[in-house]
């Protein structure tokens, strides 16, 4: 999976990371930090009766804060569905979600709508652009939706798009963009209001190896942080090198889960 020629993409972060190790460190008297994200026991089943679907089975699941973690497995093996429990789209049947040591489910409706906006960026597996809006204003939601002044919010979002290699293509409308554009303005609109946990469902699924090397980069220099986390569903294992951790799934569970450093010494 790893070419031996190939550089960890986060090799060029040595220092950050060394500086990020400090807070967990013995000799650091601050208090551990909690995981991104802690899943225990959950438990999501859809439909009654007979047409019921237990979909995941009991899933235990950790992100680390400063990685990014990969989540593999086969189609229907639950993980949409998985870390939209986590991202707060969908109630588990069971079990306890807790983003940054806070469980979200136990706040109050608006508290919870709040967190979530503050805290996390989404990427659709279908995308889920708003078809009237332009790209800029698309990727722009997350920053009018918490205040920001439209024009600095449209230029933030410039700013971004432009990384991303869509700098031509800001004013146009989901429907003339490719898919793999659309995919980029959707990474756009969860990164834009800088989210401490970042969750993006086959980020890479419609690209070509450059753009998505270069999606998986932001991606990689946004989970480098103390206090940020990027869990990325992928079958792609062309970027599978960029996983700090992967955690295997099937048919509902969690198999194992395995470091890059694991991985690489196989
Ligand atoms: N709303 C729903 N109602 C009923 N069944 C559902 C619903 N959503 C998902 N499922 C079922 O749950 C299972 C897991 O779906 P999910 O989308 O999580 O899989 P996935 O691992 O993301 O697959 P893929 O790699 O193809 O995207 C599938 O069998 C799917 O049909
Ligand atoms: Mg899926």
């Amino acid at each position: 999976m790893n070419s031996p020629n190939q550089p960890h993409p986060h090799s060029t972060f040595n220092v950050q990371r060394s500086t990020f190790d400090v807070p967990n460190s013995s000799f650091s008297s601050s208090p551990p930090l909690p995981p991104a994200v802690s899943c225990a026991s959950i438990h999501k089943s859809f439909g009654t009766g007979e047409a019921r679907v237990e979909v995941l089975r009991g899933i235990d699941f950790t992100a680390a804060m400063g990685d990014m973690t990969f989540l593999v497995g086969p189609s229907g093996c639950g993980k949409t569905t998985l870390i939209s429990v986590i991202a707060g789209l969908l109630d588990a049947t069971s079990g306890t979600v807790e983003l940054f040591g806070t469980e979200v489910a136990s706040l109050s409706s608006r508290d919870r709508i709040l967190f979530r906006r503050k805290n996390l960026g989404f990427v659709f597996q279908q995308y889920n652009l708003l078809p009237s809006l332009s790209a800029a204003e698309n990727a722009a939601v997350p920053l009018l939706a918490a205040g920001v002044p439209r024009s600095t919010a449209l230029e933030r979002a410039a700013h971004l798009l432009d990384r991303l290699g869509l700098g031509s293509r800001t004013k146009a409308l989901p429907k003339i963009l490719s898919g793999g554009q659309q995919q980029r303005v959707a990474l756009a609109r969860a990164l834009v209001h800088e989210p401490r946990l970042v969750i993006c469902d086959e980020p890479t699924a419609a690209l070509d190896a450059e753009s998505g090397h270069s999606v998986m980069e932001l991606l990689s220099q946004t989970a480098v942080h103390p206090d940020r986390a990027v869990i990325v569903v992928s079958h792609d294992n062309r970027v599978f090198h960029f996983a700090d951790r992967l955690a295997f799934m099937n048919d509902g569970t969690i198999t194992k889960t395995e470091s890059q450093t694991a991985l690489q010494e196989k």
